[in-house]
C-alpha cells in the first residue's frame, strides 16, 4: 500500500509522475481555493500534502487528523501555515528556500525597471493606439542607476538584490530584524542603516521581509511620510507588510512617485484605487515564476515528503523541514 499525496495546486504532470512510482497521488487538475472544510476533508484522509501559499492550515484544519505527516509548502513564505499548532500535531512542515533565491531578485529588478522607465504604462499606451508621434519630452522616468536602492530584509532574497545593485553603480542601503555579518555586508556592498534612515535615503526600496505579526504593516502612513516624493516602492514579499490603504493615500497625494508590486493584502483581489494609478505596476505574486525555478521548488517539495515518509536517500532527514522537531513526537497511528 503507498501512501497517498495530495497536490492542491495544478502541477504539470511531468513533475508528478515519477512520484506515482512510491505514492497515490491525489492532484488538483486545475487552480482553485478551497474552504477551511475541504482542505480539513482533504487533508483527513492523506499521508502527506503539497500545498500552495493560499491554502491557510492551522489547528483548526488538521484537528482529529492522525494520518497526516507531511505538508510541504510550495513557496519559501510559510505565514499560511501555524507551525506551532502543526508541530503540536506531529506533522512537518517544509518550505522552498534557496532555490528560488536569484529568480525573485530578477523579478525585483523586473519590477523596480518596469515601474522607473514606464514599462507597463507605455505598452497599455502602445496597445491602445496612442502613438502618433514621438515626443522628445514626453515618458521621463527617474534613472535607476546611479541611485541609492534600499532593501527592507537583507535574507538571501534581499542579499541577491542587493548584488545585482553593483552592475547598476547603486549606492545600497538596508534595515533588517539583525544586521549582517560584516563579511555579508562587504560582499553585498550594502549599508545598514535603521528603518527611518531607511525611507528617507531609498530612492527605490525594495520590500522582501517574511509576513509575521511584527511585519505586518511595516509599511504604513508614518513610513511613507518619510519616503521621497520621487520615490517608488517594489513590494515581492507579502501584500500584508505594506498598509495599502496608505499607499493609496500616498500615491494619491503625489507624496510617492510610483509602486511596483507583486503582492496583495487580499490577493487574488486587488484593490480598485490601486488598478487606477498608471504609476504603479501589477502583476499576480509571480515573482518566484521562472520556468527553471517553479520545477526546482516541486521537486524540493517532493523531496521533503519523500524524506518525513522514510523514502529516498534523504530519508527521515527532510531537506528543508520548517519544524523537524515534528519528526520526534509523530503519533502512533
Ligand atoms: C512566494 O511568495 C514564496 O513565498 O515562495
Ligand atoms: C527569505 O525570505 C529570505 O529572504 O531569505
Amino acid at each position: 500500500q503507498k501512501p497517498k499525496l495530495w497536490i492542491s495546486r495544478a502541477l504539470f504532470p511531468e513533475w508528478i509522475d515519477p512520484v506515482r512510482e512510491w505514492a497515490d497521488v491525489d492532484a488538483a487538475a486545475e487552480e482553485r481555493a478551497y474552504s477551511p472544510e475541504e482542505l480539513k476533508r482533504k487533508l483527513a484522509g492523506v499521508d502527506a500534502a503539497m500545498v500552495g501559499l493560499s491554502d491557510r492550515i492551522g489547528a483548526d484544519e488538521v484537528a482529529g487528523n492522525t494520518r497526516l505527516k507531511v505538508i510541504a509548502n510550495l513557496g519559501v513564505g510559510y505565514n499560511n501555515l501555524d507551525i506551532p499548532a502543526l508541530t503540536a500535531a506531529g506533522i512537518v512542515a517544509s518550505n522552498t528556500p534557496e532555490v528560488l533565491n536569484e529568480s525573485v531578485a530578477d523579478y525585483a529588478w523586473a519590477l523596480m525597471l518596469a515601474a522607473a522607465r514606464r514599462v507597463a504604462e507605455s505598452d497599455r499606451f502602445v496597445r491602445r493606439g496612442g502613438w502618433k508621434g514621438s515626443a522628445f519630452t514626453a515618458w521621463l522616468g527617474p534613472d535607476v542607476h546611479g541611485k541609492t536602492l534600499g532593501i527592507l530584509g537583507m535574507g538571501r532574497i534581499g542579499r541577491a538584490i542587493a548584488r545585482r545593485a553593483a552592475g547598476f553603480s547603486m549606492n545600497v542601503v538596508y534595515h533588517n530584524r539583525s544586521r549582517l555579518k560584516p563579511e555579508l555586508e562587504q560582499e553585498v556592498a550594502a549599508r545598514y542603516v535603521d528603518k527611518q534612515e531607511l525611507m528617507r535615503a531609498s530612492d527605490f526600496l525594495i520590500l522582501i521581509v517574511p509576513l509575521t505579526p511584527e511585519s505586518h504593516h511595516a509599511i504604513g502612513g508614518a513610513e511613507l511620510a518619510l519616503m521621497k516624493p520621487e520615490a517608488i516602492l517594489v513590494n515581492v514579499a507579502r501584500g500584508g507588510i505594506v498598509d495599502e490603504l496608505a499607499l493609496v493615500e500616498a500615491l494619491h497625494a503625489k507624496r510617492l512617485a510610483g509602486a511596483a508590486l507583486d503582492v496583495f493584502e487580499g490577493e487574488p483581489k486587488v484593490r480598485d484605487e490601486l488598478l487606477a494609478f498608471d504609476n504603479v505596476v501589477l502583476s499576480p505574486h509571480i515573482a518566484s515564476a521562472s520556468a527553471e525555478t517553479r520545477r526546482a521548488m516541486a521537486l524540493l517539495a517532493i523531496e521533503n515528503v519523500k524524506a518525513v515518509l522514510g523514502l529516498g536517500e534523504h530519508a527521515g532527514h527532510p531537506p528543508t523541514a520548517l519544524n523537524p522537531e515534528a519528526l520526534g513526537h509523530r503519533r502512533a497511528d
